[in-house]
């Protein structure tokens, strides 16, 4: 068997376990606002209010990596004043909470392609990282600039520099060798993909990585999302069978033994 089945087969696959890591489509924000007759600005404003309280469970919960989309590669398309917007609340939350980030001894990630986000922005990112790297407690990973295509294809195109210098032979490109260059490399696979806000669909996030993810939907405004909506996700996650590929008696025999 690959490395890379055994550590799909070594996260949380038992029945009433807790997810080891948690990735989530925080969606629902502009229809949170205009439900309210408030510009959509506002309803991204409370959702930075839902990832604190997000932050604050995952890690009294001790679950050990916690995903969050905030910006994917198509919200370019939206309008220039809500991408603006989008940007600036991005810079304020990351000077803002960074303390209470590191205080908390929380390590902050954020992956996507960052060339694009302004200079600014980008010295805010790896000043927060910076010092949030030798904490040891929850994994927060931003996905910013984020897509899954991007993903793969930059861990594709490392992968074919290292067959042109030599350093690998083409034949030698196998799962783990990808997954090696992909932004959540070293990380557990997420377990439990949550998406608010009532679209069932991936939107072009983690693609490869969610190949054996267990996928949760709920119609709650992500603002709206907290504590017990988090509970509810986590109960029906823990009532799952994961069987990766095995059948539910073989996953049976193995939890008994
Ligand atoms: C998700 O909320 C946040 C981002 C994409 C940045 P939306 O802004 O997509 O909210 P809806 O889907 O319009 O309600
Ligand atoms: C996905 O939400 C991206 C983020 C939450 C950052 P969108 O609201 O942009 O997704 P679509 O366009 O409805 O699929
Ligand atoms: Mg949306």
């Amino acid at each position: 068997m690959s490395a890379s089945k055994t550590e799909v087969l070594s996260t949380s696959a038992t029945t009433g376990a807790l997810p080891r890591h948690v990735a989530i489509i925080m969606d629902g924000n502009g229809r949170w606002a205009k439900k309210r007759f408030m510009p959509r600005i506002m309803g991204h404003k409370a959702g930075v209010e839902t990832v604190r309280t997000m932050v604050r469970h995952c890690a009294e919960k001790n679950i050990e990596v916690l995903t969050l989309f905030a910006f994917s590669s198509e919200n370019w398309r939206r309008p220039e004043k809500e991408v603006r917007l989008l940007l600036e609340l991005f810079v304020s939350a990351l000077q803002r909470e960074v303390k209470r980030l590191n205080d908390n001894n929380v390590v902050l990630k954020v992956v996507g392609d960052r060339s694009a986000f302004p200079e600014s922005l980008q010295k805010e990112i790896i000043s927060a990282e910076t010092i949030t790297s030798t904490n040891t407690g929850l994994k927060l990973v931003i996905a910013a600039n984020y897509g899954g295509r991007w993903d793969i294809v930059q861990a594709a195109r490392t992968l074919a520099d290292e067959v042109a210098i030599g350093q690998l032979d083409a034949s030698q490109i196998d799962e783990d060798a990808l997954n090696r260059h992909l932004s959540l490399y070293g990380m557990p696979e997420p377990d439990l993909f949550i998406r608010t806000g009532g679209e069932e669909r991936i939107s072009n996030f983690l693609l490869w990585q969610l190949a054996y993810c267990e996928m949760y939907f709920t119609e709650t405004l992500w603002p709206d999302f907290d504590g017990d909506a988090f509970d509810i996700a986590l109960a029906s996650f823990s009532k799952r069978q994961r069987r990766f590929g095995r059948t539910g008696d073989q996953v049976e025999q193995e939890q008994n033994a």
